[in-house]
């Protein structure tokens, strides 16, 4: 069977370093390990107006953004088909006929939909299509026979109904569709990386994301004013490690050999921590060091940005030739599911015949 990753994001903002741990970084060694036979990257924009049905000038400057973003990361469009979603009516069709398999309180128990329900504050009136939205993704992964979804752990309930879905159709239908597996990120800290104020996740909305087009010196204040130890305040102080965003960070990004170019004092990260742990290791330092491990990482995403950025219709180019190429897969997944379905009248000789036969006097 092909390996085939299908991923993808909402385009409501310039995507964080957040976006570019728990997926980002992820996708382009996916697609460079040359293991994967197809990869199709989508600009979730259908998605996205799920929940801003009211905004739709935001999710059309965010595509532009998000494009930019992936192909600064290095996703190449040599060798990953992206897309934007809403190019791809066939979608809509497949989520029609995947609704008739899922009931309304399936919906209502999916973790992921009930923490967005609450932090929009829908509770009383929930959009229909916001409701459905992960019937919705099912379409997606499925409609390209994705066998792997690289994702965040808050996508997990989305292949889990995915799958879900798969199951109930082949059971019914006949075997037709393919089962989508999530690729984590391997990390704790990459899973979930926290905003720069500690809370849960960076969004927009809280301001505590450091964005993958931030200036040096913006990123610098931001890692200056992260949140760490409350109660490490002097240096000679022992510090917390757990929740203090600064070594989750660090737990994230940095890379052994960095001590030896940053911080020669220290072998690895452990011997940081444990100094930290005992007391005399004052915050400033740990930033500073955080600050020069997020550069060398930032830093040529930044600069491919730039190079991008002068070229803004080469970019849409892309997007448009990765959806018409993404529309004849998807085209080829539906005709397979109207066939299972049996609602290919015309292209059944076999129905026309039999019929046919029936009205015989
Ligand atoms: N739900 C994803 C997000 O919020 C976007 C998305 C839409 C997606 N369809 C997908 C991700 C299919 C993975 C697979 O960013």
């Amino acid at each position: 069977m092909k390996k085939i990753i299908l991923t993808g994001d909402r385009p409501t903002g310039k995507l964080h370093v957040g976006h570019y741990v728990g997926s980002l970084r992820r996708r382009v060694e996916l697609q460079n390990s040359g293991k994967y036979d197809e990869i199709y990257i989508m600009i979730a924009d259908a998605q996205a107006l799920t929940d801003n049905a009211d905004n739709p000038e935001k999710v059309r400057q965010n595509i532009i953004e998000v494009a930019l973003d992936y192909m600064s990361c290095g996703l190449d469009p040599e060798k990953s088909t992206l897309f934007i979603q809403s190019q791809i009516p066939e979608l809509c069709e497949l989520t029609c006929y995947y609704m008739n398999l899922v009931t309304v309180s399936r919906l209502q128990r999916n973790p992921t939909v009930k923490t967005e329900i609450k932090m929009r504050n829908f509770e009383t009136s929930i959009p229909v299509g916001f409701f459905t939205y992960p019937i919705s993704q099912a379409s997606d992964i499925t409609a390209f026979k994705a066998t792997t979804v690289p994702a965040g752990e808050d996508q997990m309930p989305m292949v889990e109904q995915t799958k879900e879905i798969v199951h109930k159709f082949n059971n019914v239908y006949g075997e037709t569709l393919v089962d989508p597996d999530i690729l984590l990120p391997t990390n704790q800290a990459c899973m979930r990386l926290p905003g720069i104020d500690g809370k849960a996740k960076m969004s927009k909305s809280l301001g505590n994301c450091i964005y993958l087009s931030d200036a040096p010196d913006v990123i610098k204040k931001k890692i200056m004013s992260m949140y760490t130890d409350p109660e490490h305040v002097k240096v000679t102080d022992p510090g917390k490690i757990e929740g203090n965003t600064v070594f989750t960070y660090l737990d994230a990004f940095c890379k052994p050999e960095q001590f030896e170019r940053y911080l020669p004092e220290y072998a690895n990260l452990d011997e940081l921590k444990a100094h930290y742990q005992r007391g005399g290791l004052g915050d400033v330092k740990v930033k500073k060091f955080l600050n020069c491990v997020l550069e060398e990482e930032l830093s040529p995403i930044r600069a491919k940005r730039k190079e991008l950025e002068k070229d803004i219709p080469y970019i849409y180019d892309v997007l448009k030739k990765g959806s018409i190429k993404a529309r004849e897969k998807a085209a080829e997944t539906l005709n397979d599911v109207k066939n299972a379905m049996k609602i290919n009248y015309f292209d059944d000789m076999e129905l026309i015949k039999a019929q046919s036969e029936k009205y015989k006097v």
